[in-house]
């Protein structure tokens, strides 16, 4: 049975099997992206579709964000991302891409007080954060506090109305921040500062993150604007690997704080949201010289690394989130007045990469985290926060798809089939009759 969101076209598919026709409709999303719909396949046919990674699957219908990787396309909820960065603001961001539409002055100005208004932690969790060791890393405080937080609002757990999952999502994208500051001041020993009310979100996580007692940090406007941009840019990719876990971990029923932290550790590796810090690694290695960028890229080709920021499942062009990312670094660095080596580096590794066969061949572009992190460190966020900063950007991303499985109604529970390769039916034997090996 089709949902409200599935559009059937004119077009059939058909399969030959065993010399059987089978008919298999197809189903059209609204930029005209066509999908195989085979639901019934193995009801059908006894057999499944084999797709590991999932390159070739649709696990849902979305109308959240589209990507499209031939033209380097991206929107959210209709508006190209070049638009949104020019002219939204991060909060804006996520009230769209969670509510499905611009909000109005009243609106935004609603969410930005209900943000304001669930900043602090509970005075409890504080506590969380003496269990961790200093060195542990931000990310796995990150995803173990978030979880945590469902401890503290019990009736959150089972949401029932708009309003409630309203509030839900005000305090995850709000306190997320909070989180993510004290996870960094943990580490640094210094006090945990305190949010405060009458600066903006990204103003006060700046602010949470280098203010000190009675030396407030005060981030310039373009620090603050950089910010922002850092968000908006990473506030939702579609059905990426961490998107697609909280999906999956909502589809069991599960809350909204315990399907967020499942899609902060989705996060957390090197080919996904960990590929901002990889990259800075990458440049740092080549600037000390251990390798040239010629060196480097041959190593790549033998494929004993990888170009990291480079390549994307889905763009096959350039990713615009990387074009803007790179003209923000630049705008970033010049209204500071400062050099950064690692961009030139970046600069000139993306340059040769490009007009190289083997990356071309390929369709290896910059994506978004080969030039965010040159933006993170104008803003002296250390290393090992940057995959935290995109778990904060994409806060609202998680939660607009959470929320859009939940309104879908008791959608099935997500449950691939596997093709069984081990051994085929054997019987037990008894310890003294096992050989060794
Ligand atoms: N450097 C060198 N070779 C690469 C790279 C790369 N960054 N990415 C892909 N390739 C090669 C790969 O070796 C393979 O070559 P061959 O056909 O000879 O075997 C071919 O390109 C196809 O690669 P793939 O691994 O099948 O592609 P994928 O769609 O499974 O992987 C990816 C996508 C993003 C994991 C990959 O491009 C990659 O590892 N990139 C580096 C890590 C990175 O920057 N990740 C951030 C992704 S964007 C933001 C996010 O999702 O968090």
């Amino acid at each position: 049975m089709l949902k409200d969101n599935e559009k059937v076209s004119n077009k059939t598919a058909y399969l030959i099997l065993d010399g059987t026709t089978y008919e298999l409709p197809v189903m059209v999303g609204s930029e005209k992206e066509h999908a195989i719909d085979i639901r019934n396949l193995r009801k059908e046919t006894g057999h499944i579709t084999y797709d590991p990674g999932y390159g070739n699957t649709g696990s849902c219908a979305s109308a959240i964000t589209y990507v499209n990787g031939e033209q380097g396309a991206l929107h959210y909820r209709g508006y190209p991302i070049e638009e949104i960065a020019q002219n939204g603001s991060f909060i804006e961001t996520a009230w769209l891409l969670i509510f499905g539409r611009l909000p109005n002055y009243e609106e935004r100005q609603r969410f930005r007080d209900l943000l304001t208004d669930n900043e602090l932690l509970h005075e409890d969790l504080k506590h969380h954060f003496e269990g961790f060791p200093s060195n542990g890393h931000p990310m796995a405080i990150l995803s173990a506090v978030v979880n945590a937080m469902g401890c503290y609002d019990p009736e959150l757990l089972e949401i029932q109305t708009r309003q409630e999952f309203a509030l839900a999502a005000a305090k995850v994208i709000s306190k997320v921040r909070t989180i993510a500051a004290w996870a960094y001041r943990k580490s640094q020993g210094l006090p945990f500062m305190y949010p405060d009310p009458e600066r903006s979100y990204c103003q006060n996580f700046l602010h949470m993150m280098f203010s000190e007692p009675y030396r407030l940090y005060d981030p310039a406007p373009e620090e603050v604007r950089a910010l922002s941009l850092f968000f908006t840019l990473h506030a939702d990719h579609e059905q990426n690997c961490s998107c697609s876990t909280v999906r999956m971990v909502q589809s069991t029923q599960a809350n909204l704080f315990a399907s967020v932290s499942a899609g902060i550790c989705a996060l957390w590796g090197r080919l996904h949201g960990g590929a901002n810090s990889a990259v800075i690694d990458m440049l740092e290695e080549i600037r000390s010289g251990q390798e040239d960028i010629k060196g480097f890229l041959e190593k790549v080709k033998r494929k004993e690394t990888r170009l990291m920021g480079f390549g994307h499942r889905v763009y096959k062009s350039f990713d615009p989130r990387a074009r803007i990312l790179q003209k923000a670094a630049h705008d970033l660095l010049k209204a500071k007045g400062i050099k950064d080596d690692l961009l030139d580096i970046a600069m000139e590794l993306s340059e040769e990469a490009q007009s190289d066969e083997y990356f071309t061949s390929r369709s290896l572009y910059p994506n978004v985290d080969f030039y965010s992190g040159i933006i993170l460190r104008a803003l002296n966020i250390p290393v090992n926060m940057y995959p935290v900063m995109f778990a904060i950007g994409r806060m609202p991303g998680w939660i607009a798809h959470w929320y859009e499985a939940y309104g879908a109604g008791l959608e099935k529970i997500h449950r691939p089939r596997q093709i069984y390769v081990g051994e085929t039916r054997r019987s037990y034997t008894k310890m003294g009759d096992r050989k060794d090996g």
